[in-house]
Parts: C-alpha cells; sequence; structure tokens
C-alpha cells in the first residue's frame, strides 16, 4: 500500500514517507499497520504531520482507544500531550520515568496493544525514542536459557519504576506509588498465535520464589540482552513524525531531555486485546 516502506533493521521498525497525515486516516492504512505493527514491532511515518483528529481516526480503526483518566485533551479525550513542562500537562512529574526501558502498562492485567505518538515540537537536546523488540531478543537467546525461564513469574510495580526515575524520593513520594496495585506476570509472555516476547523493564522488580537479588540480577542481564543494538532501533524525532509501536513486545525509552525543551508530543493509546499468559 506505502510504496517507500523500507524495514529499518532486519528485527526492528518499518519506516514510510511522503505520505500525510490525511491519508492515514482511513480503514485500508489502519489494516496496513496492524500487520506492519505484527511484522516489525515499530512502524515510522516521516514527517507526515496528522492533526489530533486524523490521529484520532487512524487509533479508532486499529483498535478500541483509551480515554485517560488525567491529562487527555480538552477537544480530543483520547489524546495526551507528553511533556516535561507542567502546563502542558498535569503528569509532567511522572515522564521523567520514561527515561527507563519500559512497556507501558505492564501493572495492568491487559497491557495496552499499541501506542501513536506524534511531535509537534522537537527538543533541540536529547528526546530521541528507543525502542527494543523483546520478540527477536527471546527467540535469539540460546534453548538452555529458555528453558530455564519457563515458569517464572515477575512481580511488577510502579514503585519499582518511579524509584528508577526518582532515587532520592521521600517517604510521601513513595507512600503515592505504593497505592498502585502491583501485578505478577509471567516472564514470558506466550501470545495465543505461539508467539513469545520477554515482558521485563523499569516496573519489574523480583522474581516470584527467587532471593530478590537473583531475581533482579536475571532481569538485568534479560534487559541487557534485549536492547542490544541488534535487537534495537533509536528514532531522532523531526517535526509532523508519527510512530506506531506495538507496545506489547517493544520495550521504549525517551533519551533524556530536560524541562525547558520545547518537546511536545501527542499520543493515543491502544487498549489491550489479550491478557498476559
Ligand atoms: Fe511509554
Amino acid at each position: 500500500m506505502f510504496e517507500t516502506a523500507t524495514p529499518i533493521t532486519p528485527s526492528i521498525g518499518i519506516e514510510v514517507s511522503g505520505v500525510s497525515g490525511e491519508q492515514l486516516a482511513n480503514p485500508d492504512a489502519a489494516q496496513w499497520c496492524r500487520s506492519a505493527l505484527d511484522r516489525h514491532g515499530v512502524v515510522l511515518f516521516r514527517e507526515c504531520h496528522i492533526d489530533d483528529g486524523d490521529l484520532v481516526t487512524l487509533s479508532r480503526l486499529l483498535g478500541d482507544v483509551v480515554v485517560p483518566p488525567m491529562g487527555g485533551d480538552k477537544v480530543h479525550p483520547e489524546v495526551s500531550a507528553i511533556s516535561l513542562d507542567p502546563a502542558e500537562t498535569v503528569l509532567a512529574s511522572y515522564n521523567t520515568g520514561t527515561f527507563h526501558w519500559h512497556i507501558d502498562g505492564a501493572t495492568d492485567a491487559i497491557p495496552q496493544l499499541g501506542t501513536l505518538l506524534t511531535a509537534l515540537e522537537v527538543s533541540t537536546e536529547g528526546g530521541d525514542t528507543e525502542f527494543a523488540n523483546t520478540y527477536a531478543a527471546y527467540d535469539a537467546l540460546p534453548d538452555e536459557e529458555k528453558a530455564e525461564l519457563v515458569g517464572l513469574q515477575v512481580v511488577h510495580s510502579f514503585a519499582t519504576a518511579q524509584s528508577l526515575a526518582h532515587p532520592n524520593a521521600t517517604d510521601k513520594q513513595k507512600a503515592a506509588w505504593a497505592k498502585v496495585p502491583t501485578r505478577v506476570h509471567p516472564l514470558v509472555w506466550t501470545r495465543r498465535t505461539g508467539r513469545k516476547s520477554l515482558l521485563i523493564g523499569a516496573t519489574a522488580g523480583e522474581i516470584v520464589g527467587m532471593e530478590p537479588q537473583e531475581g533482579r540480577a536475571l532481569i538485568a542481564r534479560l534487559l541487557e540482552w534485549s536492547t542490544q543494538p541488534r535487537f534495537a532501533l533509536r528514532h531522532h524525532w523531526h517535526r509532523g513524525d508519527l510512530v506506531l509501536w506495538d507496545n506489547t513486545g517493544m520495550l521504549h525509552r525517551a533519551i533524556p531531555y530536560t524541562a525547558t525543551s520545547r518537546r511536545l508530543m501527542h499520543r493515543t493509546t491502544l487498549t489491550g486485546e489479550e491478557a498476559v499468559a
């Protein structure tokens, strides 16, 4: 459908140039995006300058769209602003948590299916987004190592993720984080299709039944493995870029940028379709 579509690396990403936002707000484009997401994990439309209306239309064609309880746009409640500027979003202080590798909604029973993110303003320093494909990372593990991961369960929590971003947190901050329920998920997520990915990242704390230190070390080792250059890509944003990713399998993080940066993204999120199993 998109003649300029070119894989970014053999293991992750496909990019399309020369397409406008209006061309994406239709069922054929959405269907193309769904299958590209399945095959490549990350889909980039360079400088397509999609507006909020078309972003919502495309998102609704891709699946059920999350309406965020906080931070949604007044005209398009599905659209959230991502910024470190408190004037742009009430969630600004939490967004430094995105500097660490993570999967969105990993503390939910059904993590979000995907995310659409478009750049309205970019940062002059920092602010790139990196992605790492945990299907590819799992597939490439030696068989003995895959066997060792069978049946392992991981405790995911908001507090674990926030403590990475705010290592000197006050007791009051820690108490607020602790109110968000924790969730236990298998370390290896097996889909209905049989595909497997590693469910790790900033929310992953301990492994059930393992010494905390030993569990954390295993998770750290798997994170290092999964985020090697051969499974990862780094996107340097230009104004108007739109990136879609399969949130269930793509770890991602933002390269740090400052609160005074003009970086401003608009985002929509697709509701998860498959519980972790
Ligand atoms: Fe995220």
